[in-house]
């Protein structure tokens, strides 16, 4: 069961609901790293002081980010989760980060993230207390957002812990104004919980905030064959797009929790949804394979294509998904999910190609998961032929290679969904 499941929002905070777009920010999904999966509340510093939650922990997380060609591959933003303040505000009401574990201070640390070229993100509550039991915010959303401007915060997760949740709204704006008044561009990430829906249906008003979606660490994998199914393609949002995404929360690709087929089905889908990509992982210590994925420059392109628009579940073939997802230069991405978890690789054949109207007369599909493989020049007679391993994903690219395909491509884009007729499993 889903039970942990979160609804979060993304958003650029300049929006009045749905004018996401105006302050430059979250053009693409936001990249980055975030600590929460990989080292939850860890505050013990005196007997685990290489993974407890202190300034060092995002020092060492910006220095590998430069290092390793995380920066390089489009990973931007160092976030911090839970579990940085002291449990006191200071004198003047203002949060404070833990003095023995920051003793420099969170605005030295950002200017530290700076001067490697990245930007820092920050974790505040949008209630009285944040999950894990530090200051929230509610009565002091204006002097908190001044707080992490002054510090030179670039991104704000904000949390719904602790919060009577018919103000949890009015709580998002308040502080979505409260950061805009500050005029600093801060990125602004904010939570619904979505096992709250059941009890309280979102406010039409509400909507246009609504564009992360959360679960917490051991979920993901269900998250991935179990959420995704019962929730995201039923209630995702279409306001997804340049400035605000759907989020199923972090990558957890390089963990202990995923076998490497399940490592390339988070990549594959989280790419499709245009979700953000928030590795929480330990990038000083990663398996050389689980950095190749998370480094994949095609996948990456697929994530943040300009188009901005989010795939979506377009067919099931018993244990088969297929998610697609329109890109730039009206060319498609297609993930073929194998949901089986026991057995062996399943062959998939797409009898597709009359469905992919791009393929009409000829397309170019290139195959990027489980490995990469030029398929070439295909024509609405061919078949595509995958071999997907349990709980693993084929992820593809088809260009079309048609001057005419203009017309073509003003057809709703479900139309060229892959359909039942054009599938066959060997
Ligand atoms: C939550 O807020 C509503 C609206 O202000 C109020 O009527 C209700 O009593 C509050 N509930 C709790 C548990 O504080
Ligand atoms: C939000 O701001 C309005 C207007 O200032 C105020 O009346 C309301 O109490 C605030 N709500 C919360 C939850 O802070
Ligand atoms: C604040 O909101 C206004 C109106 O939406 C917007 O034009 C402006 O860019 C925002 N400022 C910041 C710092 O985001
Ligand atoms: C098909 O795509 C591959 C990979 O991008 C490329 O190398 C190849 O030249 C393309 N073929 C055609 C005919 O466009």
């Amino acid at each position: 069961m889903c039970r942990a499941v979160l609804l979060l929002v993304v958003f650029s905070l300049s929006c009045p609901a749905a004018e996401a777009l105006d302050n430059g920010l979250a053009l693409t999904p936001t990249m980055g790293w975030l600590h929460w999966e990989r080292f939850m509340c860890n505050i013990n510093c005196d007997k685990d002081p290489d993974n407890c939650i202190s300034e060092k922990l995002y020092m060492q997380m910006a220095d590998v980010m430069v290092k390793e060609g995380w920066k390089d591959a489009g990973y931007e933003y160092v976030c911090i989760d839970d579990c940085w303040p002291s449990h006191d505000r200071d004198a003047k009401g203002r949060l404070q980060a833990d003095p023995r574990r920051f003793p420099g201070g969170i605005k030295k640390l950002a200017d530290y993230v700076h001067s490697k070229g990245l930007k820092l993100g920050i974790y505040g509550d949008v209630g009285k207390n944040t999950c894990a039991g530090y200051p929230g915010s509610l009565g002091y959303y204006e002097v908190d957002a001044q707080t992490f401007a002054d510090w030179g915060v670039d991104l704000l997760k904000f949390d719904g812990c602790y919060m009577n949740w018919t103000l949890l709204g009015e709580g998002y704006v308040n502080m979505s104004k409260a950061l805009n008044k500050t005029g600093k561009s801060i990125l602004y990430s904010c939570e619904w919980p979505l096992y709250e829906w059941p009890y309280q249906k979102v406010s039409d008003e509400h909507k246009e905030y609504l564009f992360r979606y959360n679960s917490l660490p051991d979920e993901t994998i269900r998250l991935m064959l179990c959420y995704i199914k019962e929730h995201f393609c039923t209630s995702s949002f279409p306001v997804a797009g340049p400035g605000g995404w759907n989020d199923p929360d972090m990558l957890v690709i390089g963990n202990f929790g995923l076998s490497h087929d399940q490592q390339e089905s988070q990549m594959a889908l989280w790419a499709i949804m245009a979700a953000p990509l928030l590795m929480s992982n330990d990038l000083r210590n990663i398996c050389p394979r689980s950095k190749k994925l998370l480094q994949n420059k095609l996948i990456i392109d697929i994530s943040q294509d300009s188009l901005g628009k989010q795939g979506s579940l377009t067919g099931k073939f018993d244990s088969f998904e297929i998610w697609e997802r329109p890109l730039s230069e009206k060319r498609l991405a297609a993930a073929v999910l194998n949901k089986q978890e026991i057995g062996g690789p399943r062959g998939f054949v797409i009898r597709a190609i009359p469905g992919w109207k791009m393929c009409d007369p000829k397309c170019n599909v290139t195959q990027i998961l489980p490995e990469y493989k030029e398929m070439g020049v295909q024509t609405p007679k061919s078949n595509i032929v995958l071999s997907v391993n349990p709980s693993g994903t084929a992820l593809l690219t088809i260009t079309p290679l048609s001057s005419d395909f203009t017309e073509m491509y003003k057809l709703r884009w479900e139309d060229l969904s892959v359909k039942q007729k054009h599938a066959t499993i060997l």
